[in-house]
């Protein structure tokens, strides 16, 4: 006899049955898989919603990097650390939880590839916990009355920060507080201490001008804005994080017209002449800009990844989904990384 449940459970329990069965297939299901299964059944008739075991969240968050398909760094997915803080619901509590989690992994510089996972939704209402800020560490952008001061890609946050009563600096890299809601609770303001988040300062090997323009950036990219769909639950605050590629710092976050905007400046320091776009002084300053990142990440020790090196890995990836009978899927255009696109072999694949 099949237990009783509501549609929206039975929606679930098709996911769930979906993620098991892979599951099972790809590592095994120790207590069996029509057991498990209805032991989810059971649960779901109680409760509405399941509660997925270590290894299920373990494999299924693996999984989910392995299917990530803007990520080029998916060969490690392997090697992803979990850590399971489902059981905290009091935001100081996930606050602390959060500072463990960014201290394994910057480990110093030697990043680790982790994730931190916090209570489900619960499937069918509207209750779900939230980390509010897009990236665990990032700089405010505050809107001045002369332009923007900081990240520009940060203003509308940095302005949520500042109506729930954070005050900034106004320097061009303040640290933003971590923003933590919890269902019936108006969102909560944590700063991080200095130490929780490692940063590097960007200097060039060979132009020593470069340091005096005072650019740093953080080592630990982590994103918080993004839902971790396991076998049809939720995970609504789930930061996970990464190395950098070199580009993403020298090319976009620092590159961008629409962010820190740095290659006019960078060009005229190089003396080139900006007024023409032909003699190429905007790629040529970048090429600048991103050997200073790599070349400061590694002098301080802290693991970056260049995109030539990124886009072999990925190939190695895609070669070893094959042997295993997958087929890779991704979004070409954040695949290949924005700079000398088609000096990488990810560019000559769709
Ligand atoms: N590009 C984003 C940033 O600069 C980070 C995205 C994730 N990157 C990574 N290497 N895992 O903040």
């Amino acid at each position: 006899m099949r237990t009783e449940i509501t549609e929206i459970s039975e929606d679930i329990f098709v996911e769930a049955h979906a993620f098991l069965e892979q599951m099972a297939a790809e590592i095994g299901e120790p207590e069996g898989l029509d057991e498990r299964l209805n032991e989810i059944r059971q649960e779901l008739a109680e409760t509405g919603t399941y509660t997925h075991t270590a290894r299920e969240l373990e494999f299924g968050a693996k999984v989910a990097w392995r299917n990530s398909n803007r990520c080029i760094g998916r060969l490690f997915w392997k090697s992803l650390d979990v850590f399971d803080y489902r059981h905290l619901t009091e935001p100081d509590e996930m606050f602390n939880a959060l500072r463990n989690y960014l201290k394994h992994a910057t480990n110093g510089g030697k990043i680790r590839s982790s994730i931190c996972l916090f209570a489900p939704k619960h499937p069918g209402t509207r209750r779900e916990v939230k980390i509010l800020n897009n990236k665990l560490i990032r700089y405010a952008g505050y809107d001045t009355e002369d332009g923007i001061v900081g990240d520009p890609e940060e203003v509308p946050f940095t302005q949520t920060c500042l109506d729930l009563g954070w005050r900034g600096e106004l320097t061009a890299f303040d640290l933003l507080p971590v923003v933590i809601q919890v269902p019936d609770r108006t969102p909560e303001l944590f700063d991080l201490e200095p130490d929780d988040a490692l940063e590097v300062e960007i200097e060039h090997p060979e132009l020593p001008w470069f340091r005096e323009m005072g650019l740093r950036w953080y080592a630990v990219p982590v994103i918080t804005n993004m839902t971790l769909e396991i076998g049809g639950i939720e995970y609504t605050a789930a930061p996970f994080n990464g190395w950098f590629m070199g580009t993403e710092i020298g090319s976009r976050n620092l590159g961008d017209a629409d962010r820190y905007n740095m290659l006019p400046e960078i060009a005229r320091r190089m003396d080139l002449d900006t007024r023409s776009k032909s003699n190429l002084w905007k790629d040529r300053a970048m090429v600048e800009l991103n050997t200073a990142v790599l070349h400061s990440y590694r002098k301080a020790g802290v693991v970056i990844v260049d995109h030539h090196t990124a886009s072999r890995q990925f190939m190695s990836f895609v070669e070893q989904e094959k042997q295993a009978g997958r087929n890779v899927t991704s979004q070409w255009s954040w695949i290949v990384p924005p700079m000398s696109g088609s000096a990488m072999d990810v560019f000559h694949n769709d």
